[in-house]
């Protein structure tokens, strides 16, 4: 990176979360995020309500980024945003707003892949002790994705690995809602795993060639199992949970460690790092300390502001690419997909 101060005002609206953040080089100054309690009694993020709260929060987040972080507008030095991938009205918020504000201030826009936002969090400057070097490993796990990403350089990676059909933040999640959990179950079934045997049931494992993954079968296997466990006890989930919640997480765990051990022992390579919302799961936090030690791994797991989505990472990933000159027009239109270019760019 360079040594001149670069200051990015960076927006991420690709979800539920409305949030902004502004970057002095690899320093975050402010990173604001505005959740969505809108969604949680409908067991899921409903697109047309996602988009219409960004609507509401992203002037007050903006405004309150740029305070908090105590610059001027006219400090900023670029403008980033989430493209893609996301739910494309929730994208187009951001977007739009991005770009008025870019062609507002007469400064250059920066598209981001959201996705290479979760694994570059890893380098804002208090995200950890130390930075993962290059060539390293990293398992991004969201809501809406499960990936063994080889990560060649900051702009040049590769997805080794991805789920055939359920991401792992909605076996997460889709699990959650069998036990009665509101949405996101995520971090309620991690609370009582804490306190629960992961030993205690024991459900399906997939089977999936190469890096690959699996979830939908899981959460088939949970779902069986409790509606025959319900049947001799109407009251099984009030009277299991934490054992229920701490099986389930394992379980989850497991088949994440598997094909990540499997890369890592196929690339010969021991810097591996964690991202994405799933990646503030304790047992997830813990088992990858404890993999480390066994095999000679250096990990890294992110701060959890860092984890889940957050508009500091975009900030990082555009100071990457504010570095390599890579800028956006007012042409650009947010995208529900984008593919995983080696250059960075979304396309
Ligand atoms: O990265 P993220 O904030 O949004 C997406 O890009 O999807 O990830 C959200 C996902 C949700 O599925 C949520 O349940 C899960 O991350 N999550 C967790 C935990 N915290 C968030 N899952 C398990 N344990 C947690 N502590
Ligand atoms: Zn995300």
């Amino acid at each position: 990176m360079s040594q001149k101060q670069t200051i990015i005002l960076a927006i991420e609206s690709s979800c539920d979360d409305t949030s902004a953040a502004v970057l002095k080089n690899d320093t975050v100054l402010s990173n604001l995020i505005a959740g969505q309690a809108v969604h949680s009694e409908y067991g899921g993020v409903v697109p047309e309500l996602a988009s219409r709260a960004h609507l509401q929060n992203i002037v007050p987040v903006v405004d309150g980024a740029i305070r908090k972080a105590g610059i001027k507008k006219e400090d900023i030095d670029a403008i980033a945003f989430t493209k893609g991938p996301g739910l494309l009205g929730s994208l187009v918020v951001g977007t739009s707003f991005a770009k008025s504000m870019a062609l507002a201030l007469n400064i250059p826009l920066i598209d981001v892949n959201h996705m290479y936002g979760h694994v570059l969090a890893h380098f804002i400057d208090d995200a950890g002790s130390a930075k993962p070097e290059f060539p390293f490993l990293c398992l991004t796990v969201s809501g809406g994705h499960t990936q063994i990403v080889l990560v060649k350089s900051a702009l040049d990676m590769e997805i080794i690995g991805t789920t055939i059909d359920d991401a792992a933040g909605e076996a997460f999640d889709k699990s959650a809602k069998i036990i009665g959990f509101d949405y996101p179950g995520g971090p309620l079934i991690d609370k009582h795993a804490q306190l629960g045997n992961k030993k205690a049931f024991q459900f399906a494992k997939p089977r999936v060639d190469g890096f690959n993954y699996s979830f939908s079968g899981l959460k088939t296997s949970i779902l069986y199992f409790i509606q025959k466990a319900e049947r001799v006890n109407p009251d099984f989930i009030k009277d299991n949970l934490d054992d229920l919640c701490a099986s389930i997480q394992y379980s989850i765990i497991e088949v994440l460690m598997k094909q990540l051990v499997k890369a890592s022992d196929y690339f010969g390579i021991k810097h591996i790092a964690i991202a994405g919302g799933v990646s503030a799961n304790s047992g997830l936090r813990n088992r990858i300390e404890e993999m480390g030690n066994s095999k000679g791994w250096k990990t890294f797991i992110p701060k959890f502001e860092y984890c889940t989505d957050n508009a500091a990472m975009i900030g990082i990933t555009a100071r990457f690419m504010f570095d390599e000159g890579q800028f956006t027009d007012q042409t650009v239109s947010a995208k529900a997909r984008v593919s995983f270019t080696s250059n960075g760019l979304v396309k």
